[in-house]
This record gives C-alpha cells, sequence and structure tokens, in this order.
C-alpha cells in the first residue's frame, strides 16, 4: 500500500481530484496519508478534513528562517513516512535536503506542456497570462518528478489543451485543470503504486 503525503497551498482542486479517484477506485493501492498546507484557512484543507485524512499546516512566516522552516518541514514529512510526496498546487520551494532524501519520491503537476512556461515566477495564473501573450494555440499541464531545479525533473505524463482565442487566464486554467491536471495527477499516482513507472537515465520508463 503506498502512502502518500499531498502539499497543498490554495483551493485544492487537485487533491480533490485524488481524493475522489481513490473513493473511485481509479487510484488503487494507495492511501493518502496526511495533506500539508504552508497556508492556513484554505479551502483544501477542508477538503483534507471532509474526506478524514489529517491536515497540517506549516507556514515559512511561522519560523525565523527558512532553514527553521526546512528542517521543521522535513522532520513532519518524515513523521508521516511517505513512499510518495505528492505538490498539488504546492507553491513553496522543497527543501533541497527533502529532495535527495525523497529523490524519485516526488512528484508535481505543472500547468504547461513543460519546457513550455515553466521554471522561477511560473506558478499558478501567471502560467496562462504568459501562454495567452505569446498566442500559443496549444497549452496543457505536466506531472513530473522533483529534483534540485524547478519543473527540470523526469517527465511522467503531459496532457495538450486547446486555447480558444477569446480565452481568459482565469477560463484557460480552469480547462487545463479540468481536462488536464485532474486527470494526470491521479493517472500517475495510480502508475506508481502499481510499479507501472520507473526513472533510467534521467528519464521516465513505462514498464
Ligand atoms: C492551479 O493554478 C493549478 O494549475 C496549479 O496549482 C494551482 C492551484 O491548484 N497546479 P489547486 O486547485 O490548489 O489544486
Amino acid at each position: 500500500m503506498l502512502r502518500a503525503v499531498v502539499l497543498v497551498s490554495g483551493g485544492g482542486t487537485n487533491l480533490q481530484a485524488i481524493i475522489d479517484a481513490v473513493a473511485a477506485g481509479q487510484i488503487t493501492n494507495t492511501e493518502i496519508a496526511a495533506v500539508i498546507s504552508n497556508n492556513k484557512g484554505v479551502k483544501s484543507l477542508g477538503r483534507a478534513e471532509k474526506a478524514g485524512i489529517p491536515a497540517y499546516c506549516i507556514s515559512p512566516k511561522d519560523f525565523e528562517s527558512r532553514e527553521q522552516f526546512n528542517e521543521m518541514f522535513l522532520a513532519k514529512i518524515d513523521e508521516i513516512r511517505p513512499d510518495l510526496i505528492v505538490l498539488a498546487g504546492f507553491l513553496v520551494k522543497i527543501p533541497e535536503a527533502m529532495v535527495r532524501k525523497y529523490s524519485d519520491r516526488i512528484i508535481n503537476i505543472h500547468p504547461s506542456l513543460i519546457p513550455s512556461f515553466c521554471g522561477v515566477g511560473y506558478y499558478g495564473l501567471k502560467v496562462h497570462e504568459k501562454a495567452l501573450e505569446r498566442g500559443v494555440k496549444v497549452t496543457g499541464a505536466t506531472v513530473h518528478f522533483v529534483n534540485e531545479g524547478m519543473d527540470e525533473g523526469p517527465i511522467i505524463a503531459q496532457k495538450a489543451v486547446a486555447v480558444l482565442d477569446d480565452d481568459t487566464p482565469e477560463v484557460l486554467q480552469r480547462r487545463v485543470m479540468e481536462q488536464a491536471e485532474w486527470n494526470l495527477l491521479p493517472q500517475a499516482i495510480d502508475d506508481i503504486a502499481n510499479g507501472r513507472i520507473k526513472v533510467e537515465g534521467g528519464k521516465v520508463i513505462r514498464s
């Protein structure tokens, strides 16, 4: 049974997709052991509590320094003993010590087709604003393993989504979430939980 911890920062629609997929049997051999948010009072914490999943808030704002936060954050993760750490709209940089310790066991959902519109400063609505500014006709989402870089880890899966002429960033974000993110993340968790994915030479191989 794969023990997953889901890290969130805001609305938690990707968390909800995971919760619903476990309940519907689309994700098997997996338990969501805990949810951790870096922000208090966000909807994602309410979603976890409603699903009976232990929820914690660990915010950098509550610590004297980022180093202290990083230490406490890693200690909490270790206490949960996850096999997989899922970043679902999580907006805090993962401490390098955590990336090393949980190498190839941290995944992230990014709302573009990496390597487009990713890296430092590309998160949330800004990703879609930049895509619309560039006039792309196709965008999408990517689920990937997390390494020391920003959105640079091995790509697990991607899904393309059409961009319409009258799209606003908000409309495009919603379409990418509905048509790509909410499918890719649960599918990746199920693939990992059932041994269908491995990383070889920095690339994801499906077995
Ligand atoms: C959204 O911008 C989504 O594209 C990205 O994180 C943000 C919040 O997602 N993955 P969620 O509703 O908190 O899952």
